[in-house]
C-alpha cells in the first residue's frame, strides 16, 4: 500500500538551520513518520532505521521493491556501534578520512537493525552525510535514519526539494528544503565484508581517493537484472535513474561522437520527435542550428555531477522523446557519472568509431 501524508515543506537556511524545524522533523522521525532531507549528495527519504514499520513506509512511498536495501545514516561515530558489529579497523580509518561525507560502508549488521532495512541480508550500509542540515536533523532525531534517495523508484535521484515534491507529494510528512545538493550524485558504496574491500557503486568519493587509503581496492559495480535477489547490490538495476524519454549514451572520440550525435538528432527531428541533448557547456556550439532542447552541464566535472539529474528531469519536463549524451571522461567523479548515465540509458551505448562506413 502507498503511504499517504499531508506533505509539509519547511525551508531552512543551510548555514543556520532553524532548530525548531529540525527538532520537529526529529520527533516525526522518532514517531515513525517520513522526512525528506538534503544531504551533500542527493536528497534522502528518511525513517527511523530501528523501526521496521517506519522503514516499510519508505518502500511504500517510493514503490521500491523490498529486495533493495536502504542506507542507514548516522551523525556521530558512537552510533556506528548501534548499527554494525565486528567493525574492522579499516572502517574507522575510512571514517576518519571521509566522514562526514559521500562514502557508504557495508558492514556486518547489528541485531538492532530490522531485516527490511537490509532486505534480509546480514550486512548493513552506513554513512555519515556531510551536510549541515542532515547532521543537525540526525542529531535531533537521535536514532539512526534509514534513507534511500527521495525519488520514486527508478526515477533520477532528487537534487532539489522540488524534485522530491514532484515525486513524493502526499507520500512524505515533511520535506526539508535546504536548497540544491552539493555533489549531485550519490555516495560511493564500499563493501568491507567482501574478501577484498570492493566498491559496489561509484559515487561522490572517487576511486583515486579511496585507493590512496585502500591500495587493494576492487571495483565491481553491479548491473543486475531486476529479478536478482542474492547479488551484492540489488538496487543497482539496469533500469535506474530513468527519464521518461529514451536515453542514448554515445561513446568514442569527442569529435566523431558529436558528428554522430548531430546525425542522430537530425534523424529523430525528421521523424517529428523532440530531441534533448545533455551537454557540457563547451559542446554546445557544435549543436547550433539544430531544433533541439539542451540541458547544460557546466564547465567542470563537479558542475556536470551537480546538474546531471536536474538536467534529465528538465528534458523530461519539456517532453523530450529521446535524450542524447556524450560519455564523459573517466577521471575522478567521471566514473560515477558514466555509471549513472549507463543506467539511465539502460545499457544502450552507441559506440562511435573513427571511420564508420556511413562517413565514407
Ligand atoms: O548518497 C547516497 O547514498 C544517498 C543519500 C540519500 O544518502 N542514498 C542513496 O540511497 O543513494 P539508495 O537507496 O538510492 O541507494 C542505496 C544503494 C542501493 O543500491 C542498495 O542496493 C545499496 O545501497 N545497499 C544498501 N544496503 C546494502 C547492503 N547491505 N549491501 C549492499 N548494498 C547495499
Ligand atoms: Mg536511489
Amino acid at each position: 500500500m502507498v503511504y499517504t501524508a499531508n506533505t509539509f515543506i519547511a525551508k531552512v537556511d543551510r548555514r543556520n538551520p532553524d532548530h525548531q524545524v529540525l527538532a520537529l522533523a526529529g520527533e516525526i522521525l522518532r514517531e515513525g513518520g517520513l522526512v525528506a532531507f538534503p544531504t551533500e549528495t542527493v536528497y534522502g527519504l528518511g525513517a527511523n532505521a530501528l523501526d521496521a514499520d517506519a522503514v516499510a513506509r519508505i518502500f511504500a512511498a517510493k514503490e521500491r521493491p523490498a529486495n533493495d536495501p536502504v542506507i542507514v545514516h548516522i551523525h556521530a561515530l558512537e552510533q556506528l556501534e548501534q548499527v554494525a558489529v565486528e567493525i574492522p579497523a579499516l572502517a574507522y580509518a575510512l571514517a576518519e578520512k571521509f566522514w562526514a561525507g559521500a562514502l557508504t560502508l557495508v558492514l556486518k549488521k547489528s541485531d538492532a537493525i530490522p531485516l527490511n532495512v537490509t532486505a534480509g541480508r546480514n550486512t548493513v550500509a552506513v554513512r555519515m552525510p556531510g551536510h549541515p542540515v542532515a547532521l543537525a536533523m540526525l542529531a535531533k532525531a537521535g536514532v539512526p535514519i534509514g534513507a534511500p534517495s527521495a525519488n520514486r523508484f527508478s526515477r533520477p535521484s532528487p537534487t532539489t526539494a522540488t524534485h522530491v515534491y514532484n515525486d513524493l507529494n502526499g507520500r512524505v510528512d515533511v520535506i526539508i528544503d535546504g536548497g540544491s545538493t552539493d555533489i549531485g550524485v550519490e555516495s560511493t558504496i564500499l563493501d568491507l565484508t567482501a574478501p577484498v574491500p570492493t566498491v559496489l557503486r561509484p559515487g561522490g568519493v572517487s576511486l583515486e581517493e579511496l585507493r590512496a587509503v585502500v591500495p587493494s581496492l576492487a571495483f565491481h559495480p553491479q548491473y543486475l537484472p531486476e529479478d536478482t535477489q542474492s547479488a551484492p547490490a540489488p538496487g543497482s538495476l539496469m533500469k535506474h535513474y530513468s527519464p521518461n524519454a529514451e536515453l542514448l549514451l554515445f561513446r568514442g572520440k569527442p569529435d566523431v561522437v558529436i558528428t554522430a550525435m548531430r546525425k542522430t538528432a537530425d534523424q529523430y527531428i525528421t521523424e517529428g520527435k523532440t530531441v534533448g541533448i545533455l551537454a557540457p557547456d563547451a559542446d554546445v556550439l557544435n549543436f547550433e542550428g539544430l531544433n533541439i532542447q539542451i540541458a547544460l552541464l557546466g564547465k567542470t566535472v563537479a558542475e556536470y555531477a551537480a546538474r546531471l539529474f536536474a538536467g534529465i528531469r528538465a528534458l523530461d519536463d519539456v517532453h523530450a522523446d529521446i535524450i542524447l549524451v556524450r560519455e564523459p571522461d573517466e577521471a575522478g567523479l567521471g566514473v560515477a557519472l558514466r555509471d549513472r548515465l549507463l543506467r539511465a540509458a539502460e545499457g544502450k551505448v552507441v559506440e562511435v568509431h573513427e571511420h564508420t562506413p556511413e562517413d565514407e
